[in-house]
């Protein structure tokens, strides 16, 4: 009976259970971060990152809700060493992976890091394919707290296969880490990625351009806009621990402010991870603005966790609509055209129904205050029509409470 015992104590510290599961409640709201490659790609080191650490306190990026710093492709050396363990390339990151998520964490913040499912990532380092548990075990012996895992050299394999191996792999290693699910949307991973990772890229890479494609040949780049409207019917499979991810931000690379205020503002409607790309070393005055408006945020980080849905057009305007906690509402009025717009919203001829969840407004029976979410003035209410011009690519952008 002992030796039973004995020899069943020695298979579960031998073999780590693996019970199938997600990590609970990582992500109730949507993460906020910041992530290395739209801007730097294989031209990251240690220093950026504590650089990056250290502005995230002092510019009011963490005060703002942002938390995760993720390191995105190009971290490793080409070879695994002789027992198969990734190796952080010692010429950027010479004091290691445990010791940088040790400064991370002592300001309060948290460490990602980047992977593949396939044989080598999309710059052609090393991927996880056969070595998941070995790859989690490491990640999380460093104090990683989140994996953005991409899909690139993955022939023939599938993807909820893959990404349910390294969700496995995750929890078997006991490190509570966020799975990023990055295969582009090319599977619908709205429909399976809520049960093993915590947000699910929608989209191919985006790029500084507000309603632009770059068609590379094999591959597309996409625009702000054109990433808004690739999928439809999607909002319906996003909610807290489960989002749709529209892609690292481009805010402060390159667009026009009002453009970037316009991408911010949409980043937040539709309750995506709201994760810099910019330089945050040089970032402009009114980049910063932009990124820590907290009334902003706030939609986005709204605890129904619903994401927005387009409600109507009124001529080039779109009118974006987001049910809010405590039957508040957030509405976004953009305008996508290249001449400015004049808006004239009377609010008592709407009669808003949520296509998907049970919520619904009739402002003839109902009566809110209004606060400009980025002028932050509370304008009256919803009895009288809203009145504004609405210059090129802008919004107007608005909170509604009882
Ligand atoms: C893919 C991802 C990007 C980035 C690069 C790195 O293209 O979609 O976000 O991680 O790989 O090589």
């Amino acid at each position: 009976m002992k030796r039973n015992l004995a020899f069943i104590i020695v298979l579960i510290l031998v073999f780590p259970v693996v019970t199938g599961q997600k990590f609970n409640n990582l992500t109730p709201t949507p993460p906020m971060g910041w992530n290395s490659w739209n801007t730097f790609q294989s031209k990251i080191n240690e220093q950026l990152v504590r650089d990056i650490a250290d502005i995230f306190e002092r510019d009011g990026y963490k005060n703002a809700g942002y938390n995760y710093i993720i390191i995105d492709d190009c971290w490793s050396l080409h070879e695994r060493d002789k027992d198969g363990n990734l190796v952080a390339d010692p010429a950027k990151f010479p004091e290691g992976m445990k010791a940088l998520a040790d400064y991370v964490h002592s300001k309060g913040l948290k460490l990602g890091i980047y992977s593949d499912a396939g044989t080598q990532t999309c710059a052609g380092y090393p991927g996880s394919k056969g070595y998941e548990m070995q790859d989690a075990r490491l990640f999380a012996s460093w104090g990683i707290d989140y994996l953005k895992y991409d899909w690139c050299n993955s022939q023939g394999l599938n993807t909820i296969d893959s990404y349910t191996k390294i969700r496995d792999a995750l929890y078997a290693a006991g490190r509570p880490i966020v799975l990023c699910i990055c295969e582009w949307g090319n599977t619908q991973p709205w429909l399976w990625g809520k049960e093993i990772g915590q947000l699910w890229r929608i989209s191919g890479d985006i790029t500084p351009c507000f309603d632009c494609i770059v068609d590379h040949g094999s591959y597309k780049d996409w625009g702000i806009m054109k990433i808004v409207d690739l999928r439809n019917d999607i909002r319906k499979y996003a909610g807290p621990n489960g989002w749709n991810d529209y892609d690292m931000m481009e805010v402060g690379n390159g667009m026009t402010v009002t453009e970037d205020r316009t991408h911010f503002s949409i980043w937040c409607m539709l309750s995506t991870s709201l994760i810099m790309g910019n330089d945050l070393r040089s970032a402009s005055p009114a980049t910063n603005e932009i990124l820590t408006n907290k009334n902003a945020v706030a939609i986005n980080q709204d605890p129904l966790g619903v994401q927005a849905f387009k409600y109507k057009d009124i001529d080039s305007t779109e009118v974006w609509v987001k049910p809010l906690k405590n039957d508040e509402w957030a509405i976004c009025f953009l305008n996508r055209k290249n001449k400015s717009v004049t808006l004239n919203f009377n609010w008592s001829d709407n009669f808003i129904k949520d296509p998907d969840f049970s919520y619904s407004v009739d402002f003839k029976n109902e009566k809110f205050k209004i606060l400009n979410i980025w002028t932050g003035k509370k304008t009256g209410t919803t009895r009288k029509p809203l009145k504004a011009v609405i210059p090129v690519h802008d919004v107007v952008m608005l909170r509604l409470s009882k």
